[in-house]
């Protein structure tokens, strides 16, 4: 297996265009010497353009939070992928928890937007998980099911391999409260084998599986080492450049 750790980082609504260049240049300058991660900072729309020129020729990469699935047209207040690939973005995180919940985003919403931004050359991190009521009732693999084959539906076995998909149980994000790492081995290594049905045994081994939820520099190693889990989406504690730059290299697959 030869998942490269993937650690993003997801801004949500922080950081102003000054208070982002800064952050990246700092942040190139810490991980500048460390291999075998992949970096992902995600800020908000506005700061796409300059965190990507900030990030150019290092390995740090950027991403967007959010994308509409149209080209162009008359959708007020909507981005396309398009445009982000051309702000200089390479990902896009797509079905945060936080759309689905306060934005009115679903399965087929989310299925829209994976197939344009696979269209549209970006590599999308497509966020799945459930809420503390659906893990209580025994419902979560039900839910991740449902998650994986709407969300995904249509998506080619070659494109899979290329995907990101983001395991955040909804009661884990912002709370403090982190899944343990067996309970997110679990869950990993469910969607794992069901990317193995539904797309194949290469798809389901290239495909990067990510754990979101309260993620910190003090509990990054014991998700890091569990065999399912590819990396991290980091909300709150991203925003701390120096506890970001430790998650990442607390990652390095020679660390774990
Ligand atoms: P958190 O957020 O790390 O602040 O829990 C994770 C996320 O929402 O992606």
């Amino acid at each position: 297996m030869s998942r490269i750790p993937l650690i993003a980082g997801n801004w949500k609504m922080f950081k102003t265009v000054d208070e982002t260049v800064k952050y990246v240049k700092e942040l190139r300058g810490l991980v500048k010497d460390i291999q075998g991660v992949e970096i992902v900072l995600a800020p908000p729309f506005t700061a796409l353009h300059p965190a990507a020129e900030a990030a150019r020729n290092s390995n740090v990469a950027v991403a967007a939070q959010d994308m509409f699935w149209e080209r162009e047209g008359a959708f007020t207040g909507e981005i396309s992928a398009h445009m982000i690939r051309e702000a200089g973005a390479e990902f896009v995180i797509i079905g945060h928890s936080e759309r689905r919940t306060l934005f009115g985003e679903t399965n087929t919403t989310v299925n829209r937007k994976v197939l344009a931004a696979f269209a549209a050359g970006l590599v999308p991190i497509a966020c799945i998980g459930e809420t503390l009521d659906q893990r209580e009732r025994g419902e979560t693999f039900d839910v991740l099911d449902r998650q994986v084959q709407q969300g995904l539906d249509g998506v080619s076995a070659e494109r899979i391999g290329q995907l990101v998909i983001a395991y955040e149980p909804v009661w884990a994000i912002g709370t403090g409260r982190t899944a343990t790492s067996d309970q997110a081995q679990e869950a990993h290594a469910h969607i794992r084998s069901r990317l193995r049905q539904w797309f194949g045994p290469e798809a389901a081994e290239a495909c990067h599986v990510i754990y979101g939820g309260s993620v910190k520099p003090d509990n990054i190693r014991d998700l890091i080492v569990q065999p399912d889990v590819d990396g991290a989406l980091v909300g709150g504690a991203s925003l701390d450049i120096r506890g970001f730059a430790e998650i990442v290299t607390k990652s390095r697959a020679s660390a774990a």
